[in-house]
């Protein structure tokens, strides 16, 4: 991944990355595991998640987590143990490249004590945060992209000095999945928010327009999501929060370009393997002959 426009997304230095999550839809995988750690191909999903911030400019972390994630903190450390007897078989390579994991960024860990939702999330890293513009980017969504999706946001942030998120069509069928917002298209993708909701029951939704987990939003969300009393299956919801942003200082919307993954969910999460080991020339002939053969043999 590369960005066209590195200078746009220098402006935010800062992201938050909620990973406190129990990860319930993928057990027993996650019985000791983080959800976050689980792999797309041999990467675990957050590294990716990681990968894309570091490639918009972005240069501090904040991992929120919560019981048992200490996996999230070695993976991006020095393993040394594992290092030093690498080395020592020669193999050289492999070494280096577990080195350059620990040195990608500055992770700072936050432990979110309970699950109260994504807004109480976020709200975590205010004190990391301070006083700045910061990315929030959700390890469920894997956005594959030319320019990084937080970095498409950042550039828009800068252009119009407002909170961004990233939106994109969904079909009828799904809007009660998503948080879903409304507003006017004011050109090149972005649009101005009038209507912010979290998961509308079904035949409610305002749009198709969901928010995929992507932000970019001013330090004065903090505030509001003290006060933030809770929505949708008893949580502080972010995007509730945002409701209030979008009605005091205004919102707007991006459709980002990427092909977007959602890896919370089982299928989602095996076309994510599916497409990221089929950008792998080591790996690609092997799956597309296999895959030949289950079309060819498999009934629907
Ligand atoms: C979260 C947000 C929701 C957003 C979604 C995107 O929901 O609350 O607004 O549309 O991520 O993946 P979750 O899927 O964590 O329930």
């Amino acid at each position: 991944m590369s960005s066209p426009d590195t200078k746009a997304a220098k402006l935010i230095r800062k992201c938050v990355i909620p990973a406190a999550g129990l990860g319930t839809r993928f057990l027993p995988a996650t019985k000791a595991v983080p959800k976050e750690m689980l792999p797309i191909v041999d990467t675990p999903t957050l590294q990716y998640i990681v990968e894309e911030a570091v490639a918009a400019g972005i240069e501090d972390v904040v991992v929120i987590n919560g019981r048992g994630k200490s996996a999230i903190e070695d993976h991006f450390d020095i393993g040394f143990e594992l290092e030093t007897t690498m080395r020592a078989r020669g193999k050289t390579a492999e070494a280096d490249k577990l080195r350059a994991i620990a040195n990608l960024v500055r992770i700072i860990s936050v432990r979110q004590k309970e699950p109260l939702g994504l807004g109480h999330a976020v709200l975590c890293a205010k004190s990391v945060i301070g006083h700045e513009p910061f990315g929030v980017l959700l390890g469920d969504d894997m956005i594959d992209a030319e320019e990084p999706g937080i970095g498409q946001l950042a550039r828009v942030y800068q252009q119009h000095q407002k909170a961004v998120i990233a939106l994109m069509e969904v079909p009828d069928s799904e809007t009660h999945l998503y948080g879903i917002a409304a507003g006017r298209d004011i050109g090149n993708g972005v649009i101005q928010i009038d209507h912010v909701v979290e998961k509308p029951k079904k035949g409610t939704a305002p749009s198709n327009l969901a928010v995929i987990g992507r932000y970019v939003l001013p330090p004065s969300i903090f505030p509001i999501l003290e006060k933030q009393t809770t929505g949708v299956g008893g949580e502080i919801q972010l995007t509730d929060g945002l409701a209030t942003l979008q009605k005091t200082e205004g919102l707007l919307g991006y459709k980002f370009q990427g092909q977007r993954y959602d890896a919370g969910d089982k299928v989602g999460y095996l076309k994510a393997n599916i497409a990221y080991a089929l950008k792998r020339p080591d790996l690609r002939g092997g799956l597309l002959e296999y895959m030949r053969e289950v079309v060819k043999t498999e009934k629907p």
